[in-house]
C-alpha cells in the first residue's frame, strides 16, 4: 500500500503515520524529520533548508523532489510507504505522480487529516520532545513523569523552534496558500479521503484503518 498523508501542521500526520506504518509494515517517510536531521548534522541539504524551516516557509520544490526521487530510485520506498508531509505544493504533487508513473508504482490514497486552527495552536504550543531518543510529549495531554525531563533517559526536553506561535501562524497561512490546492489535485485523481482529526488519537486511528482497510 502506498499512501500520502496531508493536513495542516499539527493535524496528527506524524502520530498516525508511526502507528499505521508499524501495523501494516510500511516505510514511514516524514520529510520534516529528514530535513530536521539534515539541519542538525549540518549537511548541504540542511544548509539549504534551515532558513526556510525556521520561518515556517516551505523548502524549495526542487530540493524536495530530488530527495524523494533519490529514495524511489534507490528502492528505499519499496514494499509500501507513507509519505508524511510530501507533497506540499501542486508542483510536488505532479512531480510525485510523474516519478511514480516512471517507476510503475501506484498511489492508493491521499489521506487528509482535518483539524481546526485553534486546536492546532493548542497542540503545537504544548509539544515537547527528547533530543536524545526523540520521544514526544504534549502538555497537558501526555506529561513526562518528571517535569521537563524525558522518561526514557532523563534528557532535558526541548521544543521545535517552528512551534513558536508566530511561526505556527505563518505555517498555517503557508498551508492555506500553497498546500490546500493539492486537495483538488487528489480529488481529481479520485484518491482523496478526509478524516476528522479533532478526536482522540485512538479514534482517529480507527477511522484511518477503516479508510485504508488495515
Ligand atoms: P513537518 O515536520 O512536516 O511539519 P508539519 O507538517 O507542520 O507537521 P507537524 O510535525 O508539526 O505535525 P503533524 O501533522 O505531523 O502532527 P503530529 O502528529 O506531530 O515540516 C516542518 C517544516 O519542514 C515545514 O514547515 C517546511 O519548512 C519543511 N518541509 C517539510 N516537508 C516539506 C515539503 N514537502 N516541501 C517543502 N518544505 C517542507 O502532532 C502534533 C502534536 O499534536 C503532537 O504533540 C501530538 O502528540 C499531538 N497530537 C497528535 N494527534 C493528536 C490528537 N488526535 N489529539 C490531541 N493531540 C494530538
Amino acid at each position: 500500500m502506498n499512501l500520502v498523508f496531508l493536513g495542516p501542521p499539527g493535524s496528527g500526520k506524524g502520530t498516525q503515520a508511526v502507528r499505521l506504518a508499524e501495523k501494516l509494515s510500511l516505510v514511514h517517510l516524514s520529510t520534516g524529520d529528514v530535513l530536521r536531521d539534515a539541519v542538525k548534522r549540518g549537511t548541504e541539504l540542511g544548509k539549504k533548508a534551515e532558513g526556510f524551516m525556521s520561518r515556517g516557509e516551505l523548502v524549495p520544490d526542487a530540493v524536495l523532489i530530488d530527495l524523494i526521487e533519490n529514495l524511489l530510485t534507490t528502492g528505499k520506498l519499496n514494499g509500501g510507504f507513507i509519505l508524511d508531509g510530501f507533497p506540499r505544493t501542486v508542483p510536488q504533487a505532479t512531480g510525485l505522480k510523474q516519478m511514480l508513473d516512471n517507476n510503475a508504482i501506484r498511489l492508493d490514497k491521499a489521506v487528509l487529516f482535518d483539524v481546526g486552527d485553534q486546536e492546532i495552536i493548542k497542540r503545537l504550543s504544548g509539544r515537547w520532545f527528547c533530543p536524545k531518543c526523540n520521544a514526544g510529549y504534549n502538555y497537558p495531554a501526555k506529561l513526562p513523569r518528571v517535569e521537563g525531563r524525558c522518561d526514557n533517559d532523563d534528557a532535558e526536553l526541548q521544543r521545535r523552534p517552528d512551534d513558536e506561535e508566530a511561526v505556527v501562524k505563518n505555517r498555517l497561512e503557508v498551508y492555506r496558500k500553497q498546500t490546500r490546492p493539492i486537495e483538488e489535485f487528489y480529488r481529481g485523481e479520485s484518491i482523496l479521503t478526509s478524516i476528522e482529526g479533532q478526536r482522540s488519537p485512538d479514534e482517529v486511528f480507527q477511522s484511518l484503518l477503516d479508510e485504508v482497510g488495515g
